[in-house]
């Protein structure tokens, strides 16, 4: 498709001096930044030690350059969801913005590059959004749209999963539809099954997944919040996956993040945060050992911000006894004026 500018915003503004890490009530779980309105989306770049996570209707994509102990912001012109960065570039990042994929260059330090829009989505849906999203192990970018959401509610199935890559940016596949809050994302490590969450079905379902086609098949639910009243409540959100193959589901409305056993669905652990709405978390740090999680606090009441002022933060959770696996970048492009998805890539094995 063509290739579009938009203008950006806001320029960067970096934050030089962040709160020190403060504990809270719960051992083992710290306050990592100051709150916004809905952090969500976090990603680890393992090259750079560096966690990226998105405030989705301010249109902000931070950066927290672990080694530095510094956070920045940069703000695009829509709501912005997620961010991910480039297998080949760590500095060329790749978003999903209003109703489509972009990608902006920005290295937490220079201005960012202006935003170029490469791919559009969900064109039959004018009033829905990006949400959630993740690369696979081969590049291909996972991301999720959801209908409308206001004081009324959400309108409903209007949600889609799609995936993008570099062969297909004129017209996205379309993996799952009709969902109504596009969610988590995870695959296992022997990356033979994709795990997926739309929120208001209360479930994790996984797919039997093939790397080398991408294609997704057999749909199997392997774990449901209402089967789980007596212990948690809220809507099952972003979630990440640990070298165990247990599932860390962060619970909208649950105040808590979930350990589940993704082999048999098992409740392995409830990890309760000061704040009721948690939306996703990624294993993060140079050996992939802190849990980093996002709140929100976008719905809260005004009673409800004063009782949980951290809402809105990103925690860090340590000494879980586990660790993650690297993340994997999206390879959709090259550069950020590359027109033609840069060298053909060969299979990862
Ligand atoms: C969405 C929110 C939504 C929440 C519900 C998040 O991923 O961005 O808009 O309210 O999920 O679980
Ligand atoms: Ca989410």
């Amino acid at each position: 498709m063509a290739t579009t500018v938009i203008a950006l915003l806001a320029l960067i503004v970096p934050i030089w001096s962040l709160p020190p890490l403060a504990p809270t009530q719960y051992p083992g779980v710290y306050q990592l930044t100051e709150p916004v309105d809905h952090a969500e989306c976090p990603s680890w770049d393992y090259r750079n030690n560096i966690l990226y996570y998105v405030n989705i209707h301010e249109g902000q994509v931070y950066r927290y350059d672990y080694d530095q102990g510094n956070l920045a912001y940069i703000t695009l012109d829509g709501e912005v969801a997620p961010v991910i960065p480039s297998s080949r570039d760590p500095n060329l990042l790749i978003v999903g913005l209003d109703r489509s994929v972009a990608a902006v260059e920005w290295d937490g330090v220079s201005d960012p590059s202006e935003t170029r829009i490469l791919a559009a989505l969900a064109p039959d849906f004018p009033t829905s959004r990006v949400n959630d999203g993740k690369a696979d192990k081969q590049g291909r970018l996972w991301i999720g749209t959801m209908g409308y959401e206001g004081p009324d509610g959400l309108t409903p199935d209007e949600g889609i999963l799609y995936q993008v890559t570099c062969d297909h940016l004129d017209s996205p596949l379309v993996e799952i539809a009709p969902v109504n809050i596009s969610n988590g994302l995870a695959w296992n490590a022997a990356n033979d099954k994709f795990f997926y969450i739309d929120t208001p079905s209360g479930q994790v379902v996984e797919y039997s997944y093939n790397d080398e086609t991408g294609e997704i098949s057999d749909r199997r639910v392997v774990f449901d919040v209402n089967d789980h009243t007596e212990h948690i409540v809220g809507g099952p959100d972003g979630m990440t996956i640990d070298e165990d193959d247990n599932l860390w589901i962060a619970l909208y409305g649950g105040g808590a993040i979930i350990k589940v056993d993704s082999s048999n669905g098992d409740l392995l652990e409830i990890v309760p945060l000061p704040a009721l709405d948690v939306t996703s978390a990624i294993w993060g740090g140079p050996d992939l050992d802190i849990l980093y999680v996002t709140t929100s606090r976008v719905s809260l009441t005004d009673e409800q911000k004063l009782e949980q002022p951290a809402a809105g933060a990103v925690f860090a959770i340590f000494g879980l006894g586990t660790k993650g696996r690297p993340t994997f970048e999206v390879d959709i492009l090259g550069s950020i004026d590359d027109e033609t998805c840069g060298a053909k890539k060969v299979l990862r094995g």
